[in-house]
C-alpha cells in the first residue's frame, strides 16, 4: 500500500479537495483506495455526503484503542463511498488526541501501526491532514511513503512556503523513512498574470519535486464538495475531473519507481542483517568473557556504578556497534532508532541467560544516530549512555556517533 499524506499548515489551500478527489480518481482507475481523515473538522465526510451525526466511531477511536491496548479494527469504522473507495472518517474528538497522548511513548506511530494492519487490503491510502503541524500531522507523516504539499497559486501562497518545507524536511529526517515530498500547484487561475508568474517561480524552485499536473481553479470542484460528491460523480466532463485523473495517472506511473526503491531498501536491509548476524557470532565469543557485576554489600555505590558503566552501554567494535543493557525483569527488549525507521521490532536484543543482561550488535555506517530502548513496549533512553538529545516531545533520545 502506498500512503500519501496531503500536508500544508495553511488552511484553504485545497488539501481536502485534493485528498478526496485524488482518492476518488485512484479508485476510478481500479486502485483499491482508503481515505483517512486526520482533520478534526471532518471535512472529508461532509465532502462525501457521509452524515456526520451517523458517525459513531471514527479514526480517533481506532488510534486511541491502539494506544490503550483495546484495539478496534479500522475496518469497523469504514464507510464505503463507491467501488474501490472507502473513508475512515474523523471526528471532533481528534482535536484532543495530542493532549491525551502527551507523554505516551510511540504516540507518533499510532496511525502507522493502524495502517499496517490494512496494508494488504488497499493499493493506496490518502490522508487528509489538519492545517497545523502537530501530533496528528506527524502521525500522517510517519505513516507516509509520499507527501503532497498543495500550494495555492495566489498572492500569499509563497509566503512562508520555504519555511514550511524546511519544517517538513526536518520532520522527514526525524522519521528517517524514505518519504517522497512533492509540491502540487492548486487553485491555478491561468487568466491572472500573478498565478502564471507564481507557477513559473514554483517550477523554477522545485523542478522535478513538482507534479507536472496543475490543479486549476474550477468552480465545479467547489459545487461538487458542497453537494457531497467527488468531481468524478458530479461532473465527469469538467476540467477539475481531468486534472485529478491526470494527478492519479502521474502517481500511478511513479508506482514502479517507488516500488523499485522500496525493493532496493529491503535488499539493503537484508544484507545488513546477514552481516550483522555474522558480527553477533563474533561478539558472542567476546561477551562470554565479560563478567556479570556481582552486587555485594561491601561494594560501594560508586564502585558498582563504575563497574556497570564498564560493562553496559553502547560500544563501537570493529565490524558493528554493540548494545548491552540490564533489564532483569523484562520479557522483551528492542531498540528503535534512526537506522531502523524507529521500528523496534527490527532490532531486538537477546537475553544473556539469567544475567538480566541483554545485548545485540548492529552494523552501522559512520554517522550520528539517535535511538531509544523499548522495554516491554515502554520507550526509554539508554540508562548507560550519557549522550542524549531532546526530541520534539520533550523526551530524550540517546545519541551514538559511529566513527
Ligand atoms: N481547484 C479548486 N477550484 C475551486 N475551488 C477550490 C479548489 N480547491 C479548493 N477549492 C475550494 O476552496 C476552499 C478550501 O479548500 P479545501 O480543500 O477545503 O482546503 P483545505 O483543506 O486546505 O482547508 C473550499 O471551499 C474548496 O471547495
Ligand atoms: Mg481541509
Amino acid at each position: 500500500m502506498r500512503t500519501i499524506a496531503v500536508i500544508n499548515q495553511k488552511g484553504g489551500c485545497g488539501k481536502t479537495t485534493i485528498t478526496l478527489n485524488l482518492a476518488s480518481c485512484l479508485a476510478q482507475s481500479g486502485k483499491k483506495t482508503l481515505l483517512v481523515d486526520m482533520d478534526p473538522q471532518s471535512h472529508c465526510a461532509v465532502g462525501l455526503a457521509v452524515p456526520e451525526d451517523q458517525i459513531e466511531q471514527s479514526i480517533y477511536d481506532v488510534l486511541i484503542g491502539d494506544s490503550r491496548g483495546e484495539p478496534l479494527r479500522i475496518s469497523e469504522i469504514l464507510w464505503q463511498i463507491s467501488e474501490n473507495f472507502e473513508l475512515a472518517p474523523s471526528s471532533i474528538d481528534l482535536a484532543a488526541f495530542e493532549q491525551q497522548m502527551s507523554g505516551i511513548a510511540g504516540r507518533e506511530n499510532c496511525l502507522r501501526r493502524v495502517l499496517d494492519t490494512a496494508a494488504n487490503d488497499y493499493d493506496y491510502c490518502v490522508v487528509d491532514c489538519p492545517p497545523s503541524v502537530g501530533l496528528l500531522t506527524f502521525n500522517a507523516l510517519r505513516a507516509a511513503s509520499d507527501v503532497i504539499v498543495p500550494v495555492e497559486t495566489g498572492y500569499f501562497s509563497l509566503h512562508g512556503l520555504s519555511k514550511q518545507l524546511d519544517t517538513l524536511s526536518i520532520l522527514c529526517k526525524q522519521c528517517s523513512q524514505q518519504i517522497n515530498v512533492m509540491v502540487l500547484a492548486s487553485m491555478y487561475d491561468i487568466r491572472t498574470k500573478m498565478a502564471r508568474e507564481i507557477l513559473a517561480e514554483l517550477k523554477k524552485h522545485f523542478g522535478d519535486r513538482m507534479f507536472q499536473t496543475v490543479i486549476n481553479f474550477n468552480t465545479k470542484l467547489k459545487e461538487a464538495a458542497s453537494l457531497g460528491q467527488p468531481i468524478s460523480e458530479y461532473d465527469p466532463s469538467s476540467k477539475g475531473h481531468k486534472d485529478f485523473l491526470s494527478l492519479a495517472d502521474e502517481l500511478i506511473a511513479s508506482d514502479t519507481t517507488t516500488q523499485r526503491s522500496r525493493m532496493v531498501n529491503e535488499l539493503h536491509r537484508k544484507i545488513e542483517q546477514i552481516s550483522a548476524s555474522a558480527d553477533v557470532m563474533l561478539a558472542e565469543s567476546k561477551i562470554e568473557k565479560v563478567e556479570t557485576p556481582q552486587v555485594s554489600a561491601a561494594m560501594s555505590a560508586n564502585v558498582l556504578d563504575a563497574k556497570i558503566a564498564d560493562f553496559y552501554g553502547v560500544r563501537q567494535m570493529e565490524q558493528a556497534v554493540m548494545f548491552v543493557s540490564c533489564y532483569p525483569r523484562a520479557g522483551k527488549v528492542c531498540i528503535a532508532g534512526d537506522w531502523n525507521n524507529w521500528q523496534p521490532e527490527e532490532t531486538s536484543l537477546q537475553a544473556i541467560q539469567d544475567s538480566g543482561k541483554w545485548y545485540t550488535t548492529v552494523k552501522l555506517q559512520p554517522g550520528k544516530y539517535r535511538y531509544r530502548y523499548v522495554v516491554d513496549g515502554q520507550w526509554m533512553q539508554d540508562p548507560y549512555n550519557d549522550s542524549t538529545e531532546m526530541n520534539p516531545y520533550g523526551e530524550y533520545n540517546s545519541v551514538l556517533e559511529v566513527k
